[in-house]
């Protein structure tokens, strides 16, 4: 397979000046003075994408994956390093990136257009299926700053997927559109899949990763700490990320463990639409609130299920907590299943504790369905 993005040694050191207020002639005289402090946004990266590859690049908010992009796109400049690109790339960076707010979304077409390349015939070609993907017929004369966040990512990413990229590059976007936009965007990534296209997709959405790419590698600080299998990546980031949160609380206190799960009737055994009952044993050293995910996971690492969490507040008390969790009517067909189970912190994002493949789930089932999921089904000859 050949390569088409060699990413080699590459660095970015910022340099960001605290200037003290100054006079205007002191800061003629005195032009750098104040502090100045540098920072790593990325050290010492290298990995390699095959044509055809679709690369997911996770990490947490300021680990450099905006960044690292922008130094792929042309956009940054590394500090050391170097990037070979084999084909031409579009790219969705951040929101604000590449659109004139004053524009229209016709004149930014052509705009972005030129900007990948392209000349003003070979847009008009493109033009019509431009604006049919975006679903902005009636808006495309309108300036983009009236645009929504939303319409602003429809137009940029209809663009960039209809000037024929042998790299396609997406900076966390696909989060922003409408859900039924998202999965027209993911079919038309599966096209460009089949078409032997490569992608790199930043994503905060495990799922996605999960659900498109190939492999993933896992920025932490400026550091790669992890190139392999979606799977592994994943867990690796979760686990780091969950370091963090323990990391960083004052004074090394408010640890939550999750230290296993166990099932009253001995084994993690259910029959199909049949429940499970069982117990997660969680050890905290202060009272502490949150609330329990619960994952089911296929073996080939589809999330098959994770429960509405704010539905199911706990509250621990310092020492050893047992919770209970049922999995009611397990629609599941046979075969075996892992659970994950985390606690987290009542307003959303943060994972308090994480336990991955906590408990295998084994489904018995007698039918004659196949595949993950039993959907009824009749057949009716008219
Ligand atoms: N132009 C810049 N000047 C100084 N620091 C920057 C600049 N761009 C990004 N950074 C810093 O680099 C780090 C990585 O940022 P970024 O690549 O945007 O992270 P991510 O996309 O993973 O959230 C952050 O700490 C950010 O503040
Ligand atoms: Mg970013």
């Amino acid at each position: 397979m050949t390569n088409v993005i060699e990413v080699q040694d590459i660095s970015k050191r910022f340099t960001i000046h605290h200037e003290r207020n100054q006079t205007l002639k002191e800061r003629i005289l005195h032009p750098r003075s104040g502090s100045s402090e540098i920072f790593d946004a990325l050290s010492d990266i290298n990995f390699t994408v095959a044509q055809g590859e679709t690369l997911g690049i996770v990490g947490h908010n300021g680990s450099g994956k905006s960044t690292l992009l922008k130094c792929i796109c042309g956009v940054l400049k590394p500090t050391t390093g170097q990037i070979r690109l084999r084909g031409n790339l579009a790219a969705l960076l951040e929101l604000g990136a590449g659109f004139q707010h004053e524009l229209s979304g016709r004149d930014n077409v052509y705009l972005y257009g030129s900007m990948l390349g392209f000349t003003r015939k070979m847009v008009d070609a493109i033009f019509d299926d431009v604006v049919a993907f975006s679903e902005l017929e009636h808006f495309i004369d309108t300036p983009v700053k009236f645009y929504s966040s939303g319409m602003y990512v429809r137009l940029a990413f209809a663009v960039a997927v209809n000037v024929n990229p042998d790299i396609l590059v997406v900076d966390e976007v696909l989060a922003v559109g409408d859900e039924r936009f998202q999965a027209k965007c993911i079919d038309r990534i599966r096209r460009f899949q089949r078409e032997g296209r490569t992608i790199l997709l930043v994503t905060h959405q495990a799922d996605t990763v999960r659900a498109i790419c190939d492999r993933a590698i896992v920025l932490d600080h400026g550091n790669m700490i992890a190139d392999g299998p979606v799977t592994e990546a994943l867990r690796i980031f979760r686990e780091r990320l969950l370091g963090d949160v323990i990391d960083h609380r004052p004074g090394g206190s408010g640890v939550v463990t999750i230290d296993g799960l166990s099932a009253p009737s001995g084994s993690f055994e259910v029959r199909h639409g049949s429940s499970l009952r069982f117990d997660a044993t969680l050890t905290c050293d202060h009272a502490v609130s949150g609330n329990l995910v619960i994952e089911v996971f296929t073996r080939t690492g589809l999330l098959v299920s994770r429960n509405d969490a704010e539905a199911s507040p706990v509250t621990l008390r310092p020492g050893v907590n047992k919770v209970g969790v049922e999995l009611a009517n397990v629609p599941l067909l046979d075969g075996v299943y892992d659970l994950n189970v985390g606690l987290v912190e009542p307003q959303g994002a943060t994972m308090l504790a994480w336990r991955e493949k906590a408990a295998s789930l084994q489904v018995l089932y007698d039918g004659r369905s196949s595949g993950v999921v039993a959907i009824e089904s009749s057949v009716t000859q008219w």
